[in-house]
């Protein structure tokens, strides 16, 4: 990310998002704050959209995405999880939301300081103190001390704790990457939601046309894509951490699950949601 600047793939996620809404209906996944969210600054970027690598596969990950995380946490919460931490939170509206503010959830929203700060701007556009329930923690990622942030927030280490992590895989080098599932994995009842992309040389043609495209535009705009990894070194990475009741999606296992399309060939487009937990 460009020093001193809020991220420019929040914006362009967080567009995506509003054009689901907008043209989708919000039908796989419904947020009634994108829009508000994103601001007037957001019409010269959802005129850009059609632009983006892969418009249209990218409007459906952005929601498939979130309604993946969404759900699984409302699973937890059955489960009597109170506490989530979204990493890397960008213009994601789950303060906002909240689902579970009468059962108590607290959220704390970690993303880096810059990127932050503007949140924090814009969620004040909705009221004059942030949502209750709502903390926000600054960190750069593995360089800040998450655990003594996320305290210093309030975060109770030995209460469990659902993590999300969307869109935020691809920008860490694998040791980041390594050292933050290392930390989730490390807790008393550790869960994660979070996404990631296999390397070109594994996706069909299709796919890795995207990726390619997507990875020019990332690198132009200062935040490089250095974390793709394959479903098998990211399976037996999670699995040395204990994390080994893995829930591994990939574009037409979603697209089954919330368009309810028959399953295809036609090898792998790039990007998967997974849910990793402890077995048992
Ligand atoms: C593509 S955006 C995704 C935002 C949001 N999760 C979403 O789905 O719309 C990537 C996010 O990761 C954050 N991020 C990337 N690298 C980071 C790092 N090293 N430390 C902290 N935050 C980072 C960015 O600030 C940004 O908010």
């Amino acid at each position: 990310m460009q020093s001193g600047t809020a991220s420019a793939t929040a914006l362009v996620t967080a567009a995506l998002r509003v054009a689901h809404q907008a043209y989708d209906d919000g039908r796989v996944f419904h947020d009634p704050f994108a829009e508000d969210m994103l601001g007037p600054e957001g019409a010269p970027l959802m005129m850009g959209l059609p632009i983006v690598p892969g418009y249209r596969t990218m409007r459906f990950l952005m929601a498939a995405r979130s309604r993946y995380a969404d759900d699984a946490l409302a699973e937890a919460v059955v489960r009597g999880c109170r506490q989530v931490v979204v990493l890397g939170a960008g213009l994601d509206t789950l303060g906002l939301r909240n689902p579970h503010r009468a059962a108590g959830l607290r959220i704390f929203e970690v993303d880096h300081p810059t990127t932050q700060a503007d949140k924090r701007r814009r969620l004040l556009r909705f009221g004059p103190r942030l949502p209750v329930g709502l903390s926000l923690v600054p960190a750069i990622f593995g360089d800040s001390d998450l655990a003594g942030g996320l305290a210093a927030a309030g975060w109770q280490a030995d209460e469990p704790t659902f993590f999300q992590m969307l869109g935020v895989a691809v920008y860490l080098p694998a040791a980041v990457r390594q050292a933050l599932l290392g930390f989730v994995a490390g807790l008393a009842t550790p869960e994660i939601v979070l996404d990631y992309s296999t390397p070109p040389d594994r996706q069909s043609p299709e796919g890795r046309a995207v990726t390619e495209a997507q990875m020019i535009e990332a690198e132009k705009i200062g935040e490089p894509w250095l974390g793709l990894v394959t479903p098998e070194a990211l399976a037996s990475e999670l699995a040395d951490l204990g994390l080994a009741d893995i829930e591994d999606l990939d574009l037409r296992q979603l697209r089954q699950l919330y368009l309810g399309e028959a399953p295809t060939s036609g090898g792998d487009f790039g990007p998967h949601v997974l849910r990793a937990r402890c077995p048992g």
